[in-house]
């Protein structure tokens, strides 16, 4: 066991990273979020965490951030699959040589764990919905993916070469209340902000490609496990997938029943079945996923319903 008190979560003022500061503040830990809010917002941090307002790519801002920090959630990213081959060069320069930067600022003697966000974008496409485990082939069909693989890779030497226990936690499509709504991420939020707004939705390709929409609250559980457990790399998802027209149809039945989605064509580096073989991530930190798109789709529909109304 490893004691622990003090987190820094990088990309804390995002989607995740807030909801994670807020979980380990109720678990009576001690948090800095470090974030440039390219994408986050300031207000969403909690009032307990000590906000450093810098980019991880910033000796000073990083220096300051991990003052008193002993345990490191490194969730700051460019996050955009798609977006990645426009501007491919600021994805690579945060997403590999930021964490470069910041691996480089860690300290072995006061710094216990050190947990990075990856991705399930780091794997080959798959030909068949079968979930698949961490053994799965591993090249990545988009510079993203190729930026997330080349942080776990350096994270993992440079940490082990140092003596500090390394866990990768490899998310699928995240979704729940608070994701930051942009035309290429969270296809979830996509769909309701725009049929709220009264707009149609589009689905990329035939609609058959699978995803494993996993809450964020599930998510925060498997990455909070990680300190003191085997350290690894390991799939967080759901393990059952759902399709693109059967997440469109059950949106669209709750938001504008009787329309139908558009059809627009395929997107490079989208995966044709992107679903989690959890049994690690289940065995090594003892996650176990309980939520459901199900249950939870009303909860976003309310969250984007809110933001549309005080924006
Ligand atoms: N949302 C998903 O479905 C998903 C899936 C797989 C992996 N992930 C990973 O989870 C992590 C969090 O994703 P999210 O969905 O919360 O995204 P997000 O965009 O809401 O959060 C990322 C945060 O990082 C900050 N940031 C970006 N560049 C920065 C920099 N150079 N310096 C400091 N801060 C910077 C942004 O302002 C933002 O607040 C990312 O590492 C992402 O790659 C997310």
């Amino acid at each position: 066991m490893i004691s622990w008190s003090h987190a820094l979560v990088t990309g804390g003022a995002g989607f995740i990273g807030s909801h994670l500061t807020r979980a380990l503040l109720a678990d009576g830990r001690a948090v800095t979020v470090l974030d440039n809010l390219s994408v986050g917002r300031r207000e969403v941090v909690p009032d307990g965490a000590r906000f450093v307002h810098g980019d991880i790519r910033d000796e000073r801002a990083v220096a300051e951030a991990l003052a008193g920090v002993d345990c490191v959630f490194h969730l700051a990213a460019q996050v955009t699959i798609r977006g990645s081959f426009d501007r491919f060069h600021e994805d690579l320069d945060t997403n590999v040589m930021g964490t470069a930067r910041l691996l480089r600022a860690v300290d072995p003697t006061r710094v216990k764990w050190f947990t990075l966000a990856s991705s399930m974008a780091i794997y080959s496409d798959s030909d068949s919905p079968k979930p698949i485990d961490e053994s799965h082939p591993k090249r990545p069909i988009s510079p993203y993916g190729v930026g997330k693989l080349a942080a776990e890779d350096v994270s993992q030497q440079v940490l082990e070469a140092r003596g500090i226990p390394f866990t990768a936690t490899r998310f699928f499509n995240t979704y729940g209340p608070g994701q930051t709504f942009t035309p290429y991420v969270g296809v979830l939020t996509i769909f309701v902000t725009r049929l709220l707004r009264g707009e149609p939705i589009t689905i990329f390709g035939d609609g058959e490609q699978q995803r494993d929409f996993i809450h964020v609250k599930d998510i925060v559980a498997g990455a909070m496990a990680a300190p003191g457990r085997e350290p690894g790399r390991y799939n967080l998802g759901t393990g059952r997938g759902t399709s693109l027209n059967q997440l469109a149809a059950m949106v669209l039945a709750k938001l504008a029943p009787g329309k139908q989605a558009n059809h627009a064509p395929a997107q490079a580096g989208e995966l044709r079945f992107s679903v989690a073989d959890i049994s690690a991530a289940r065995r090594a930190l003892g996650f176990s996923p309980t939520r459901t798109l199900q249950q939870d789709m009303d909860d976003v529909i309310e969250w984007v319903r809110q933001r549309e109304v005080t924006k």
